[in-house]
């Protein structure tokens, strides 16, 4: 078997977001594309009759600058790269995106692919790519390494689990590493689209390449929007192949469901005693698990056969590979074969398809994917807390800009809250509201039951001190200092000697306990952990070396294909 190396001319990356959300009665799907950056409210079609909408409805924060963008990447339009936001500040910011009520009940457990990209394009002159963290739904998603001159994009899918929001964080993660991002794409799969991963995992997409086309194959060919890369052109000494399908249609009724168009041309060998193979030495994520795709070309007679089988890491093991060996391609019609966990070897992996003795014909592929799972997708902040952080946000206007999960993944959290743990559910344990400039009065938010710290210090509160404040079981330090509060403090609150209570600074307060007026009370019991105030958060030091202990713990997922080596 002769072997050569073809380089592929992949692009490096690419960057679309889009937010245009088509709601279709029946299945309630989401394809929605977000040109982060800009402002325009006017949905604008792009080359690939993608709808954009400018990011104002779906985030609010950050700041929106301009780039040069290329405008030769082919399957990409430009003008979506060539505005992006920033945020400089904040623990972390958010896109959020509800998914339609009424389309709830149908989407319940549907999937969706979500795409984020990210084009730097030196947009502020500090010839400085950032490197920072990316988030979705409280879950890690991915470390993103941005470069000078590339347009790269990373993907995530992921079951909706009844969920009725999807939000994508970003997270500062190094001094002087700005996040930004240029684009936001969520799209609906089918329910049953990717499941040989379980609904509660994330998948990550490491490849996705057609090897028959001369071109980037997405929307509308593939109605998903998946982006399906190509192989660049072959070189005129090659012993590749293209070959299109003589088939007059192809019948693509397989559970992923590849757009036709991948099935209308296929990589082949010239020579027919010779086998194709793909091997990849990128330093990918393991264990990988493929999905294959095979069509045949030609109507064959009774004297031609072709049959060949896959072969992982030079291993003739069929148990990873479902169906199992050999593929037989159908004519006319489509084959998915998954190929599960696959390890690399040496940093390398390979993927062979060697025809079996009695095949006439040389073996051909027509796309791949591949992808990784993640760790288990979060069920997210206790729903009890989130309920009344809502009526918070709901109430003042200060609180608005914050969204995604107010605790996940640690340590994210809100720059206001504090959490109890980084598990799955975490409860907030401490509120702080202090020198936000609040006035009126606070709505009972008694069910976040496991707060500790409640600090309301130097806002404009009026009337009493609502009842509410006295329920909370493990209530440890209640700062009203600095209010207008008005009334006198219920006895619910005075009478708890483990609180530590302030409420110094309200004129208008009648109080029988002057201490608790005048200047604030040390908790009545002695506690030798008390004298420590936990009133004011402690905030989370930028990492000097730029991964904090809680960075991903999956390696790298950031989609910059690049294919190394078809080996032939
Ligand atoms: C759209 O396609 C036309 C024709 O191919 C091209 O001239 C134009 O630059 C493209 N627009 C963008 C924004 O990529
Ligand atoms: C970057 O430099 C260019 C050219 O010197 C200038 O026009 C532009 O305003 C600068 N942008 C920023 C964000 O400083
Ligand atoms: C989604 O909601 C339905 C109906 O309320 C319930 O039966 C189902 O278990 C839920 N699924 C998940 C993954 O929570
Ligand atoms: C086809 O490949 C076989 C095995 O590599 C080789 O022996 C044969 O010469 C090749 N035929 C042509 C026409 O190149
Ligand atoms: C591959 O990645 C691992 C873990 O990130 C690293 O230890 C190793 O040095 C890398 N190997 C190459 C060849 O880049
Ligand atoms: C089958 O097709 C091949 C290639 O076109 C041809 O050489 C061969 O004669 C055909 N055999 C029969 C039985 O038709
Ligand atoms: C995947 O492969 C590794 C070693 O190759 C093995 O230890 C592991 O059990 C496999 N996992 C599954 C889910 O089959
Ligand atoms: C692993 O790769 C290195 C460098 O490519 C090579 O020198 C070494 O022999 C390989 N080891 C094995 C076991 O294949
Ligand atoms: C093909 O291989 C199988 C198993 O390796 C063997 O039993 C069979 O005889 C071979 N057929 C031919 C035509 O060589
Ligand atoms: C009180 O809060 C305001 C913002 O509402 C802030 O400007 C001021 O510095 C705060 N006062 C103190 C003493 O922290
Ligand atoms: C205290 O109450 C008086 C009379 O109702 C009112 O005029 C004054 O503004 C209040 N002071 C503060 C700090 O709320
Ligand atoms: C109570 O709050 C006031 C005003 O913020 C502060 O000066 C005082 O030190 C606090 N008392 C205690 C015991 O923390």
């Amino acid at each position: 078997m002769s072997t050569l190396l073809l380089n592929l001319l992949l692009l490096l990356a690419f960057a679309h977001f889009s937010c245009f959300l088509l709601l279709v009665p029946v299945s309630g799907k989401v394809f929605l594309s977000i040109d982060c950056g800009s402002s325009s409210l006017k949905p604008r079609t792009d080359n690939n009759s993608i709808v954009w909408v400018g990011d104002g409805p779906y985030v609010r924060t950050g700041e929106i600058h301009e780039v040069n963008a290329p405008t030769d990447v082919p399957g990409f339009d430009s003008d979506v790269v060539s505005t992006l936001r920033a945020f400089p500040s904040r623990n972390k910011n958010c896109y959020s995106i509800d998914i339609d009520n009424k389309a709830k009940s149908t989407t319940a457990a549907a999937r969706v692919l979500v795409r984020a990209n990210f084009y730097y394009g030196n947009y502020d002159n500090k010839s400085s790519p950032p490197t920072f963290s990316l988030q979705f739904n409280g879950n890690k998603w991915e470390q993103i390494v941005t470069t000078m001159d590339d347009i790269t994009y990373t993907e995530v899918i992921f079951s909706l689990n009844n969920r009725s929001n999807i939000n994508v964080c970003l997270a500062q993660t190094k001094p002087h590493n700005i996040p930004f991002i240029s684009a936001l794409e969520v799209r609906s799969l089918d329910s049953d689209a990717y499941s040989y991963a379980p609904s509660d995992y994330p998948l990550f997409i490491q490849l996705r390449v057609a090897f028959g086309t001369n071109t980037i194959i997405r929307y509308p060919e593939d109605s998903f929007d998946r982006i399906w890369n190509w192989i660049g052109p072959l070189s005129s000494t090659s012993t590749l192949l293209r070959v299109r399908s003589n088939a007059p249609s192809i019948k693509v009724d397989i559970e992923d469901k590849p757009p036709e168009a991948i099935f209308r041309t296929t990589l082949t060998r010239l020579n027919s005693s010779e086998d194709i193979a793909y091997s990849d030495t990128t330093n990918l994520t393991v264990p990988l698990n493929f999905n294959a795709y095979f069509s045949e070309v030609i109507k064959l007679n009774s004297t031609q056969k072709r049959s060949f089988n896959i072969v992982v890491n030079d291993n003739l093991d069929n148990s990873f590979i479902f169906p199992k060996n050999p593929v037989i391609p159908p004519y006319g019609r489509a084959l998915e074969v998954h190929i599960v966990n696959v390890t690399t070897f040496n940093s390398s992996f390979s993927l062979e398809f060697f025809r079996t003795n009695d095949s006439t014909l040389p073996s051909l592929i027509n796309a791949l994917e591949a992808f990784t799972f993640g760790e288990k997708l979060v069920q997210g902040t206790n729903p009890k807390d989130v309920k009344a952080l809502g009526l918070l946000h709901k109430t003042f206007i200060q609180l608005q800009d914050w969204s995604g999960d107010p605790c996940l993944p640690s340590p994210y959290t809100w720059d206001w809250v504090a959490c109890d743990s980084d598990n799955d559910s975490p409860r907030v344990t401490a509120l702080y509201l202090n020198d936000l400039g609040l006035e009126g009065t606070l709505p009972d938010f008694s069910a976040m039951s496991a707060l500790e710290t409640i600090n309301l210090n130097n806002n404009s509160f009026t009337q009493g001190i609502p009842e509410f404040l006295g329920t909370f079981p493990k209530l440890k330090v209640l700062n009203l200092a600095d209010n207008h509060f008005s009334g006198a403090i219920p006895s619910s609150l005075s009478n708890n000697v483990n609180l530590k209570l302030n409420a110094s600074g309200n004129p208008n307060l009648s109080c029988t306990d002057t201490s608790i007026c005048n200047t604030g009370l040390e908790s009545r019991i002695p506690s030798p952990n008390n004298s420590n105030s936990t009133d004011t958060k402690p905030r989370i030091p930028p990492p000097s070396n730029g991964k904090s202990s809680n960075a991903l713990a999956q390696p790298i997922t950031i989609l910059v294909i690049m294919l190394s080596g078809l080996v032939l």
